[in-house]
């Protein structure tokens, strides 16, 4: 049996911020359904919320710091979960990433330098836990330094590096390699430096044995200087083991015909149903309950990635159509108010809630008849995927994972009954204004309509084939 170590800084429904956690909290369980023994490894975070019991099971010193090592499972799987117990870096009131005032933690570096070198040793089997790995699977900068420990030692497990988002790499003033004790090894341009800082994110890119991400369009776009960061040349060189895979989905937990947050389920045969959730949303959020007007959604980090400008700067007109528009969300200040202003000068068409709220993010999808993603970039993206199942029919920017998970409507995928959802490729108000247009031309027809969800709600966007390409790629390295 293949035995992999899942490293992440965030698992759901442990805890979650952003599509990392829904990766990490539903891979793995696919992953253990094929066979393999997975185990998961996280911070213990003082916001993290589970109703498993967690035991204590060891202590180790790294760089002259306790960590205790705690075990607990993922909720209603029997997938183990190791946590990482070090009070004064994650005992806290806050994220995982930012204080309860919004501010990145000042000593990151520290925090996930101690969260991968606690990885390395229990890869090393190290970790008086009695199981050493043969692949050890990290996520993101936070978990970069994995692969780079681990290339210095003898013996070690295969490494794999899943870039979720290359926008984020954990950049640091270079000095603080002293602190953290880094082998001078890996101290140069062609190692974690880059342009004179210590970099996280290249521990994986450099060191690892393999690198994936999130979908094939993705993988391509970081190879530009578009969408690489300066990285482009590094992983352009590295293409050979740089691949990429789409995510897959919970398709128990985002589920229509299932979802316990639901006004009432639907499926493909009972599809009138979903108007019941759109009354209860616009009941909800406060818009007047009206069946023939199209709602429109958008549930979201507010940052520039998701395109947010261009929405703001699309409302003006859009909000003169007959439409309304429910948007959750939570992120850049500036961003936030203005939304909040738009729903205030327009209240019988725009609701706006600002903050995280995982049961609204589910009546929003059962309830809202579009989704709108015009991300500047997008390494896969989720909500374009539950969308999908819930036959809420999304206008995406074709970029990255959106490009290869929404089929353009046009006569010909109308026809053939591949179209799912609406597509742009300008990062313009333009552009997006012109596709929510199509989009409601096409929405004047109910019966064409119904047949652009039904198509989108038959895709299989499980693990199923996803996770039996992760294990291929175990199995080759
Ligand atoms: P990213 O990881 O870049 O934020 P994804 O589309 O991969 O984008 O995943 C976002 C996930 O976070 C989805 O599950 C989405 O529903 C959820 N999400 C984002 N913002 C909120 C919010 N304010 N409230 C609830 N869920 C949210
Ligand atoms: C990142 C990306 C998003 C992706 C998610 C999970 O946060 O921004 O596109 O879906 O990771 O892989």
């Amino acid at each position: 049996m293949k035995k992999v170590l899942f490293a992440s800084s965030e698992i759901h429904p442990l805890i979650k911020t952003g599509g990392l956690a829904d990766v990490c909290g539903s891979l793995p369980p696919a992953l253990q359904t094929l066979g393999v023994d997975v185990r998961l490894i996280m911070p213990n975070y003082q916001a993290l919320k589970t109703t498993e019991e967690i035991y204590y099971k060891s202590t180790i010193q790294v760089n002259n710091i306790d960590a205790h090592i705690l075990e607990t499972r993922l909720p209603e799987t029997d997938v183990v979960v190791w946590l990482v117990h070090c009070p004064q870096f994650f005992d806290l009131p806050g994220n995982p990433y930012v204080d309860e005032k919004g501010n990145a933690w000042l000593n990151n570096a520290e925090r996930f330098a101690l969260f991968s070198r606690v990885v390395v040793e229990i890869a090393m089997n190290r970790g008086y836990l009695d199981w050493m790995p043969d692949v050890v699977h990290c996520n993101d900068w936070q978990t970069g330094l994995v692969p780079a420990l681990l290339s210095l030692e003898k013996d070690r497990p295969k490494t794999v590096f899943t870039i979720h988002n290359l926008a984020y790499q954990g950049l640091f003033p270079k000095q603080i390699r002293l602190e953290l004790n880094l082998p001078a090894a890996l101290w140069h341009v062609n190692g974690l430096e880059f342009n004179g800082f210590l970099s996280f994110i290249k521990g994986g890119l450099v060191y690892a044995d393999q690198i994936t991400t999130v979908s094939q369009t993705y993988a391509a776009e970081i190879q530009t200087a578009e969408f690489g960061y300066g990285l482009e040349g590094l992983l352009s060189y590295r293409q050979a083991q740089l691949c990429g895979i789409l995510n897959g989905i919970d398709t128990d937990y985002w589920n229509p015909a299932t979802d316990p947050v639901i006004t009432a389920h639907y499926d493909q045969l009972t599809l009138p149903n979903k108007s019941l959730n759109k009354a209860a949303l616009q009941g909800q959020v406060g818009l007047p309950v009206l069946k023939q007007v199209p709602v429109f959604a958008l549930i979201s980090r507010l940052v520039e990635q998701k395109g947010i400008d261009l929405i703001l700067e699309c409302l003006p007109e859009m909000l003169l159509l007959p439409v309304q528009f429910v948007l959750l969300g939570s992120g850049d200040k500036i961003f936030q108010q203005k939304l909040l202003d738009f729903a205030v000068l327009y209240p019988e068409k725009m609701a706006v809630t600002i903050g995280y709220n995982e049961d609204l993010a589910h009546q929003i999808e059962a309830g809202a008849d579009i989704f709108l993603m015009p991300s500047r970039f997008e390494p896969c993206g989720l909500n374009q995927l539950y969308s999908q199942q819930y036959g809420t029919v999304p206008i995406v920017r074709k970029t990255g994972g959106l490009a290869d998970s929404v089929c353009d409507t046009l006569p010909e995928t109308l026809k053939n009954n591949t179209a799912t959802g609406f597509s742009f490729n300008e990062a313009t108000p333009g552009a997006l204004m012109e596709a929510i247009k199509r989009s409601l031309i096409v929405f004047s027809d109910s019966v064409v309509w119904a047949q652009l969800q039904i198509n989108g709600m038959q895709i299989d966007y499980s693990w199923r084939k996803s996770a039996g390409d992760y294990l291929a790629l175990y199995d080759k390295i």
